[in-house]
């Protein structure tokens, strides 16, 4: 199918531009000697898991549902890790049934699915692991995404850690970044390292995860300094490093379409009434808040035609962003948003009984092939 005649609205992934990104994350994985997992909770479509894990060590999961996904779609040879702020007593069983790294967030989940977890640990088929806190925030005007934030539920700070770590524990996860570049890690790291070294070289510590939010694939990031970084934790340490971006993954590898339904005039800008919403298709734009990228298009005053793109939902903040072009918009006119695969089909929901977005597929050919379309079920089914 064209691009052009995909029913709207519509989640595009662009495959060659995925490809692109792996490709990247591959050779940083190659030269540094790093394993990068997919951070699912940013991106699960799973009809690209047999593209990705022909790149990846695996997946990173946020709970059970990720986990059993990254089981049935990633591939039966990769690693599947999980962390979760605390773990369900019914869900624990299977959790370490599929994982083979589980990631606990304080000492008191730990033993308390000791019983759990241990066997699978004494027959070799799980490695586990706590989440630290290093207390070193990058992050300015973004608490919402800050893990080191003033009383952070986050990882376990050095001061509540015993002097040896609990049995069986061999590994150390710190996840404390959100699109940043090398910088602010190599200064994580170094803070991590101060604070929780003794545990890095007590020997008991064979895999340490750096965690997501690096943007690795970003054009900016200094990939030879995260690539000696890695080589440094390796040769000193005698560690495996884990990174496990969401982002970095599917950057700017797909697209949210939408059509023109209505034009409203208002006291200030018109207003475009789109098939799509920020609400409901892309809820970062409102929670972070974003103004995401539209292709052919300018703030207000770089083009001749400005617009406030909003939504058919009833809520009033369901604002899009201010655009601008260089030719009138008309209703019917179709509207490419830009870096729509990350954290949007894995965020939606039907608010108001809207439609949930297709999701489709750019080949590297030019075709669409669409994977999933979602109707009235799809909505009735979750209430
Ligand atoms: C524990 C953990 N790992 C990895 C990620 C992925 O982060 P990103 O998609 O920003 O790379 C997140 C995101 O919140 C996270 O909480």
């Amino acid at each position: 199918m064209d691009f052009n005649e995909l029913k709207t609205p519509v989640y595009v992934i662009d495959e060659s531009k995925l490809k692109k990104n792996l490709e990247i994350l591959k050779d940083v994985q190659d030269k540094s000697g790093a394993k990068i997992l997919l951070a699912q909770k940013a991106f699960s479509a799973y009809h690209t898991y047999p593209l990705i894990s022909k790149y990846l060590t695996g997946t990173t999961s946020s709970g059970l549902f990720e986990a059993k996904l990254a089981y049935e779609e990633f591939g039966k040879d990769s690693e599947i890790h999980v962390f979760e702020p605390a773990f369900s007593d019914d869900e624990m069983q299977e959790v370490c049934d599929i994982a083979d790294h589980l990631v606990f967030n304080s000492l008191s989940q730990l033993e308390h699915h000791r019983s759990i977890w241990e066997k699978k640990v004494t027959t070799n088929k799980l490695s586990v692991g706590l989440r630290v806190n290093p207390e070193f925030s990058t992050q300015e005007g973004h608490e919402i995404y800050d893990p080191c934030a003033p009383g952070s539920r986050l990882g376990i700070r050095a001061i509540d850690l015993p002097d040896k770590l609990p049995s069986k524990v061999e590994g150390l996860h710190f996840h404390t970044l959100c699109e940043q570049g090398f910088e602010p890690l190599y200064d994580t790291f170094k803070a991590f390292e101060n604070k929780f070294e003794k545990y890095l070289k007590s020997g008991d510590i064979k895999w340490l995860n750096l965690g997501g939010g690096h943007h690795i694939t970003r054009d900016y990031y200094d990939r030879d300094g995260l690539i000696n970084l890695v080589k440094y934790i390796k040769d000193t340490y005698m560690v495996e490093v884990y990174l496990e971006p969401g982002e970095a993954i599917a950057l700017d590898a797909g697209y949210l379409v939408t059509t023109v339904m209505d034009i409203v005039k208002t006291d200030r800008l018109p207003v475009l009434i789109l098939d799509t919403s920020a609400a409901c298709h892309m809820p970062d734009v409102l929670e972070m808040p974003y103004r995401p990228p539209l292709k052919d298009s300018g703030e207000i005053g770089d083009k001749k035609y400005g617009y406030r793109l909003s939504s058919r939902t009833c809520l009033a903040g369901d604002i899009i962003g201010d655009y601008s072009f260089d030719e009138e918009i008309k209703i019917g006119d179709r509207l490419i948003f830009e870096d729509m695969a990350i954290y949007s089909m894995v965020k939606n929901n039907t608010f108001n009984g809207m439609a949930l977005p297709d999701i489709a597929v750019l080949k590297e050919n030019g075709n669409c092939e669409v994977v999933k379309s979602f109707g009235y079920e799809d909505f009735k089914m979750r209430l």
